[in-house]
């Protein structure tokens, strides 16, 4: 496996070689001459660890498995193949292990749950969505949609219940608290229910948040204030979290690692200022020099490398590496071209931390 990715004494999560294909449902041609069955290959190989109290970005264009890779973190979609090493809290692993999970060095594998096990696990995973408006119960008032999943757990008596409740609404800042406890979501701005999400996300105290675009729905005007919200969550609570976007100024912004996800596989991954600043894959370059940038000179720095046609299938995978298609570097190396037609490059640490798939540095 990948040097540096070790399961460390300060590791929450790690995913290693995570696979989720989704099977499409055959026609009747394919049926009858007995065609294999097709996938699509939403995530197709992905290994990452993450830190307590870091936030790692996936990024990557539409369809490339951000999401589906979250949900499987979370439990929340099955894993075709692949572990997923979650370290529950030492009282959340003494209790799974009293239910018969196994646990490893303080680990359990999320792949391998089974599925009331994974419901014990997921109060310490949580999740918040993209879309304030959907993701919220209309007909709840927000303070139960707070202490749901604290009954749901069985945390507490109602009083104590009632005071974690105001915390949180405290910490994000929905205040006064009486203000809010009684109303409902569509009383709110996409902005206060964002925060209420997030409210409910932290309230059990999560050891990872996975967070979908939690900013690309709501007015530009207020996406700053949500995402030093979260920054300042994870700060108070050493929360780990996997933020999920398609803008690398957001990630750079927010993130303290980034991995660079293409057609189901990660490309690169590193420290962000460092991938953004020194783009190493062919990819990232391309998406790189696709953000505004106002300073002329940094400008035609990074606007060297274009980028080719439009996103392959993940049903069709190109064979060899699968970004070849519309790689420009595969264009210009001659020397690398048969490795790059014959064999999918493998994640190889060029520099400490740094982690690229590409035959260039192989
Ligand atoms: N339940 C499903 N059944 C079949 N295919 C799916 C399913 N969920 C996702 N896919 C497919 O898997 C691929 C990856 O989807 P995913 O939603 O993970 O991408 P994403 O990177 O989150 O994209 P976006 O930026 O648009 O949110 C896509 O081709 C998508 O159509
Ligand atoms: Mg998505």
């Amino acid at each position: 496996m990948n040097s540096g990715m070790a399961l460390t004494g300060d590791t929450v999560l790690r995913v290693e070689n995570l696979h989720v294909w989704f099977p499409l449902r055959r026609s009747l041609t394919e049926i009858i001459k007995r065609m294999e069955r097709r996938y699509v290959r939403a995530v197709d190989g992905v290994s990452f660890s993450l830190r307590e109290g870091e936030i790692l970005c996936l990024v990557g264009e539409s369809g490339c498995g951000k999401t589906t890779t979250g949900k499987a973190v979370m439990g929340l979609v099955k894993a075709t193949k692949g572990n997923i090493y979650f370290k529950p809290s030492p009282e959340l692993g003494k209790l799974l292990e009293e239910q018969g999970a196994r646990i490893e060095d303080g680990f359990v594998n999320i792949a391998k749950l089974s599925k009331r096990l994974l419901r014990m696990v997921r109060r310490e995973l949580q999740l918040v969505y993209q879309d304030p408006y959907s993701s919220l119960n209309p007909r709840f008032t927000i303070r139960y949609i707070l202490e749901e999943p604290l009954i749901i757990h069985r945390i507490g008596d109602e009083e104590t219940r009632l005071k974690m409740v105001t915390k949180m609404l405290e910490a994000v800042r929905l205040t006064p608290v009486e203000d809010f406890l009684e109303r409902y979501p569509h009383e709110l701005s996409g902005g206060q229910r964002q925060r209420v999400a997030i409210a409910k996300a932290f309230i059990l105290n999560p050891r990872v948040v996975v967070a979908d675009e939690p900013v690309s729905m709501l007015d530009v005007s207020i996406r700053a204030e949500i995402l030093e919200l979260l920054l300042e969550l994870k700060k108070r609570y050493n929360t780990a979290m996997i933020f999920i976007t398609h803008d690398l100024a957001v990630a750079r912004y927010i993130c303290d690692r980034i991995a660079v996800m293409y057609l189901g596989k990660i490309v690169e991954m590193g420290p962000a200022i460092k991938v953004i600043e020194e783009p190493l894959h062919p990819y990232t370059r391309a998406l790189v020099s696709a953000i505004p940038e106002p300073n002329p000179e940094n400008r035609k720095r990074l606007r060297e490398v274009p980028i080719k046609g439009e996103v392959p299938s993940a049903v069709n995978i190109p064979t060899g590496c699968r970004f070849r298609p519309r790689c420009v570097a595969y264009d210009e190396h001659a020397s690398v071209r048969p490795r790059c037609e014959a064999e999918d490059p493998p994640m190889v640490e060029v520099e400490p931390e740094r982690y690229v798939a590409c035959w260039l540095y192989k």
